[in-house]
């Protein structure tokens, strides 16, 4: 079992293979941290926590001046008594005050791990993967209980957390937050790094120190956001790329969160991981619990590159689900840059003409082909094909395409209406919105309360209706504004604040159902490029449309960022003209082509206006990628660059699993004439076993790791370089 508690001294030993993490039962009433260490064989307290009369910090009862929440580290505070630090939990109890006390009760270890109802999670395909230690606290005067839940993976260094609150008392109690994720540390020696953006800008990574006081990200957008993530890094002292500790915490969400790390008066950080607080409550009616999302953690000893290896694993094989999840995905056309709104069958078939003979597998027809859409003022919700460009519907279209012997994806956005539409004429208060306002509009659009379960079966009927009655292979699902006027006109007063999180929940619902009803479906979810590429929605669409922003050089570090937490092959990379229709810039096709590879690979541009020999060099680019995609599904990704850290010039590779076969690609971005000579060192490879380099040579594991690969003098702007490395004993 990976988790042990010995009941001499109260201590439970939760053991990943690389990894302890302790937690000890004080009193027999608090569970406190006792550190999360490398792995040990067992703990005998050389490292004790501490207990003292510290100021200001205040005591439960004058008898014991040394005894403290607030100078414990504690593996879930709750708010009220005496820790006034950032708290984990706040409620409103019965008597309307705001002071929760939560005492140890019981626990159980169960081999595996339980699904969330409801909620997307990472999962385990045998008991044998992982065991599960629940906590039950109780707070002795409202009747409160909450459940720690933390997953420990036998075979993984990986730790999953989330929390259940039930109400075993007789009234009503309001929840008010709900972190599902709280861990004290005990010192402050860390680099905090976040990922950080806009559209068309999303996961830049950004480090800081971390100082006193409260530093966190966080989304009050109704998604995880372009403009946030909800993931944090903590790296101890000097730690980099490849050597040193690091924690990493991911949130198993997709709308409002709070990602936040505290550092109190005696310098010692709390994590804080959870449902945004900010417009957030709950209420709970006696016997009534409230589950809250993961969140999921990772230490490595061995620095960053480990820690987003372990990543990548598990949301690639214990996130993601389905037919899909272990397969090659198909090389791509997309419309959108080639036509925006401005196509019929016509257009579709000539384009589709032109990619089938350039080897592409699917035609993805974008926004524009339903209701009166020929510009985004209008016609969400309905989902009808458009009279004047798809005259006879979307099957003849998608027929013609697969004729041409490739399959056919089709644009959603079943999350939106538009006020010049059919569906808000005949359901005005199916968005939402709060009484008395007109509710703003963002792209022109508003928001479906997917909160209720009226317009949930509306818009699954709708979508299973589209996906059964034509050949479709493959669906994009997008999302194109941010949440406001964040009501439903079916929750009463007292329970308006729980409408973001039911809008998740009923996400959460319908994508359940919609692709459990199409298994064989490729669905790829999309919000204005990356705006909620998240652990949330990958669970139910493994594969995400990266950005927007389709221009090469910005994709670099859009692709660097994104794959500090996801494996490549959950990130969609598209080729598409130039200038870039985002920043103007012009970068060569190969480039272009390179950057792509590093993830879902396709197509976003106008095939008819490409010369013969751009055409020639994209049908070799598809077979190139068709013959390496395997690296994408199955290898593991290093960063031979560390992209905190400089970015005029990027390098990454991917290995293959036997380590047989492996690709570096090398870009720089801005070059200065003069110089140095520079190489390449490579990891993951074989140190015994000798490699080819692009078909030539016969280099040792041990030279390319040590030595590195020269790269090529002088270095030109946004030029990519590409090293194909195969194993030749
Ligand atoms: C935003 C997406 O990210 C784009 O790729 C495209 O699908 C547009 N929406 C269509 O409106």
């Amino acid at each position: 079992m990976s988790i042990e508690f010995r009941e001499a001294d109260r201590l439970f030993h939760l053991k990943t293979p690389a990894s302890s993490y302790f937690i000890e039962l004080i009193r027999d009433k608090y569970p406190a941290h006792g550190g999360w260490f490398g792995s040990l064989r067992e703990r005998k307290g050389s490292r004790e926590i501490l207990r003292r009369d510290r100021s200001f910090s205040p005591n439960p009862t004058a008898e014991d001046r040394s005894f403290s929440l607030d100078s414990l580290p504690l593996e879930y505070s709750a708010w009220g008594r005496t820790d006034l630090r950032s708290p984990a939990l706040q409620a409103v109890g019965p008597d309307g005050s705001m002071s929760l006390d939560l005492e140890y009760r019981e626990h159980r270890i169960l081999a595996g791990k339980p699904a969330l109802t409801g909620l997307p999670s990472v999962y385990v395909e045998d008991d044998t993967e992982a065991d599960t230690l629940v906590l039950t606290l109780e707070d002795p005067l409202t009747g409160l209980l909450c459940d720690l839940v933390y997953t420990v993976f036998t075979r993984r260094d990986v730790i999953t957390r989330t929390v259940k609150i039930r109400n075993g008392g007789g009234e009503r109690i309001v929840l008010q937050r709900v972190m599902s994720l709280c861990l004290d540390l005990e010192h402050s020696d860390f680099t905090l790094m976040q990922l950080s953006g806009a559209h068309n800008r999303e996961r830049h990574i950004h480090t800081r120190a971390l100082y006193p006081g409260m530093q966190s990200v966080e989304s009050r957008r109704g998604t995880s956001s372009h403009q946030q993530h909800p993931f944090l890094a903590l790296l101890e002292g000097d730690a980099g790329e490849d050597h040193g500790t690091v924690l990493g915490f991911s949130f198993v969400y997709s709308g409002n969160f709070l990602a936040a790390v505290d550092v109190d008066q005696f310098d010692s950080p709390r994590v804080l991981m959870g449902i945004n607080p900010f417009d957030f409550s709950w209420t709970l009616g006696p016997g009534e619990e409230f589950q809250a999302p993961e969140a999921v953690m990772v230490r490595s000893g061995e620095g960053l590159g480990a820690l987003s290896r372990t990543f990548h694993d598990l949301y690639r094989s214990r996130l993601c689900r389905g037919y899909h999840r272990d397969r090659e995905r198909p090389v791509l056309i997309n419309n959108w840059e080639a036509t925006y709104f401005d196509f019929d069958s016509e257009t579709i078939l000539n384009l589709a003409d032109e990619a089938s003979r350039l080897g592409i597998e699917l035609f993805v027809l974008d926004d524009g082909w339903f209701g009166e859409r020929d510009n985004d003022l209008t016609s969400l919700g309905d989902w009808f094909p458009h009279a004047g460009k798809l005259p006879g519907g979307i099957r003849p279209l998608a027929e013609g395409v697969i004729s041409r012997g490739m399959s056919f994806g089709i644009w959603v956005e079943p999350e939106m209406v538009s006020e010049k539409s059919r569906l808000y004429e005949a359901h005005p208060d199916w968005c939402l919105r709060v009484e008395g306002r007109h509710p703003s509009t963002g792209r022109s659009q508003l928001v479906l309360d997917y909160s209720r379960e009226d317009v949930r079966d509306h818009m699954v009927e709708t979508l299973c209706g589209i996906l059964g009655g034509n050949p479709i292979s493959y669906v994009k699902w997008d999302m194109n504004r941010h949440l406001t006027d964040v009501g439903s006109r079916l929750l009463p007063a007292e329970r308006q604040r729980e409408t973001s999180h039911r809008y998740v929940l009923g996400l959460y619902d319908v994508l359940e159902r919609v692709t459990a009803a199409f298994p064989e479906v490729l669905f790829e979810s999309c919000s204005g490029g990356g705006g909620r590429f998240d652990p949330g929605m990958l669970y139910y669409m493994p594969q995400t449309w990266t950005s927007d922003n389709t221009d090469a050089i910005s994709r670099l570090a859009i692709q660097a960022g994104t794959a500090l937490v996801y494996p490549p092959l959950t990130m969609g990379a598209h080729v598409s003209a130039v200038p870039n229709h985002q920043t103007g810039r012009t970068v060569s096709l190969k480039t272009r082509g390179a950057v792509a590879m590093g993830g879902n690979f396709g197509y976003e541009l106008n095939l008819l206006e490409l010369s013969r020999e751009e055409k020639g060099e994209i049908k070799e680019q598809v077979e190139l990628f068709k013959r390496r995609r395997h690296l994408i599904v199955k290898g593991s990704y290093y960063r031979l660059l560390e992209p905190w850290k400089r970015t005029d010039r990027y390098a990454w590779m991917t290995v293959s699993p036997d380590k047989r076969e492996a690709l570096v690609l090398f870009v720089s971005v801005h070059t200065e004439s003069n110089h140095p000579y520079l190489s390449l060192r490579c990891k993951g490879l074989d140190w015994d076993r000798h490699y080819s380099i692009n078909g030539k040579g016969a280099y040792g594991g041990d030279e390319l790791m040590e030595a590195g690969i020269r790269l090529p003098y002088p270095l030109l702007e946004a030029e990519a370089h590409e090293y194909h490395l195969l194993a030749l004993d």
